[in-house]
């Protein structure tokens, strides 16, 4: 089958990756794609978040399947869209349609949604620009520190952790009267503060069946031992050690069931990946917040780990026939690194010439922003490539990912060298 996938990070490298080893996938398209699916399929120059051209681009390479990395689209309706088209009523597609993707485009709406259906959360109220002063005012009977969330897409910015009240106060004016991220915190969540570790649950589901696919636990901060600023995340490590059999049940029977109860009791078609942000706190699993596609980078860490054919589980998926479904996952533990153009989050420059990428044995090589230009394989964004190392335990894991990236230099470049440090200790000897 002709296969276009959406989006054009690391995630994406790592998903073209998987899919074109699978026997069912004849052409591979990626929209736009990076250097690193270029690899493995054929870019066409269509941005995410084009759905007209997304859908012309359905029609000219006859596409069989549509599978959608990243959120933005999704949010936008591309489901919906391609369903209104008469002519694509064939396409099958991995990815929920507008109403779905709430779960991850309003924070209010997730929170409310996980409320109806008993699910473990921090406790939160959403004010707007009308209940300012209201809003101002509950702050003071909050305890530090607070929480406050950005209803809408805000590219993972949007929450921010205000460890006075003071400044709780100035960041909820910010938000909610001068735009601090646009239309996206016209609505802001005020939330109760939950202390654990995090880690990161995907499903596959088709809104009745689902798989669980291999946890992670993802490195936000862009300083070593968590310091800094938020990233989109610095690196990834599958399997979590804390996250046992135990655990996993309360994740099964407290979270993952509830959710896709709930969506079926509010008549929400979902078919497509789930991805759990979850906190320990004591043992128990609570909430943080749901995204609509996987994360990145814990794709990069969770998908070498799954032996089965990865396209067979997407279209079983596409076509809601996931209850027949198995999924097979290697016990090695696969541990990410990425490497970032210096600056990032802040400002940063692209166009630095990567060397070394074909000196990097031992572990698999994700690109995440990279082009090709004449002169080679150049950055092209805040996070640049996604270094995958894999052995039965994390420091070998961690072994062959640093060894890689080594090998591997930009202007510039910045890693943490830090990743799965923390759980080295947790890990069973
Ligand atoms: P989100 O965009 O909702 O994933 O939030 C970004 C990050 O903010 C999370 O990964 C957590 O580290 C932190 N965070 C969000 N909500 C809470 C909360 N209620 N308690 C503690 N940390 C939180
Ligand atoms: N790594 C977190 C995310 O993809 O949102």
């Amino acid at each position: 089958m002709n296969i276009l996938l959406i989006g054009s990070g690391g995630r994406e490298h790592a998903l073209a990756w998987k899919m074109r080893q699978s026997s069912l996938c004849t052409q591979l398209y990626i929209a736009p794609g990076n250097a690193g699916t270029a690899i493995v399929g054929e870019n066409l120059p269509v941005k995410a978040d084009d759905l007209a051209g997304i859908i012309h681009a359905c029609r000219e390479k006859k596409i069989d399947l549509v599978v959608v990395g990243p959120e933005v689209p999704l949010v936008a309706g591309l489901r919906d869209h391609l369903e209104r088209q008469p002519d694509l009523g064939h396409l099958l597609m991995v990815g929920p349609g507008q109403s779905g993707a709430r779960l991850e485009g309003s924070k209010d709406f997730s929170k409310h949604f996980m409320e109806r259906h008993n699910i473990p959360t921090a406790k939160a109220r959403t004010f707007t620009e009308a209940d300012l002063a209201e809003g101002l005012s509950y702050l003071d009977h909050c305890l530090l520190p607070i929480v406050l969330k950005a209803d809408g897409l805000a590219a993972g910015k949007g929450v921010i952790i205000c460890q006075t009240h003071e400044e709780a106060k100035s960041t909820l004016k910010d938000m909610l009267s001068n735009h601090l991220f646009g239309e996206a915190s016209a609505r802001v969540l005020v939330e109760e503060f939950l202390s654990g570790i995090e880690l990161s649950v995907f499903v596959l589901t088709d809104g009745e069946s689902y798989v669980l696919l291999p946890e992670a636990k993802d490195y936000k901060r862009i300083g070593e031992m968590d310091q800094g600023p938020n990233t989109g995340g610095m690196g990834a490590v599958s399997p979590v050690p804390f996250a046992d059999v135990a655990f996993m049940e309360k994740v099964r029977s407290r979270i993952i069931v509830p959710t896709l109860k709930g969506l079926q009791a509010e008549s929400i078609p979902y078919r497509g990946f789930i991805f759990f942000g979850l906190i320990n706190v004591n043992g128990n699993p609570m909430v943080i917040e749901y995204n609509a596609r996987m994360g990145d980078p814990e794709t990069e860490a969770v998908i070498p780990r799954i032996k089965s054919d990865l396209v067979e589980l997407l279209v079983a998926c596409a076509k809601g026939n996931l209850k027949d479904s198995h999924i097979e996952i290697s016990p090695e533990t696969a541990v990410t690194v990425m490497m970032v153009s210096g600056g990032y989050p802040g400002d940063y420059a692209k166009g630095k010439l990567i060397s070394g990428l074909s000196d990097a044995p031992g572990a698999l090589l994700f690109h995440a922003g990279t082009r090709h230009a004449a002169a080679g394989i150049l950055t092209d964004g805040g996070r640049v490539l996604a270094a995958t190392g894999q052995g039965s335990r994390i420091d070998t894991a961690r072994q062959a990912a640093y060894q890689a990236l080594a090998a591997i230099s930009f202007e510039q470049a910045y890693f943490r060298r830090d990743i799965g440090v923390d759980l080295l200790s947790v890990e069973k000897s």
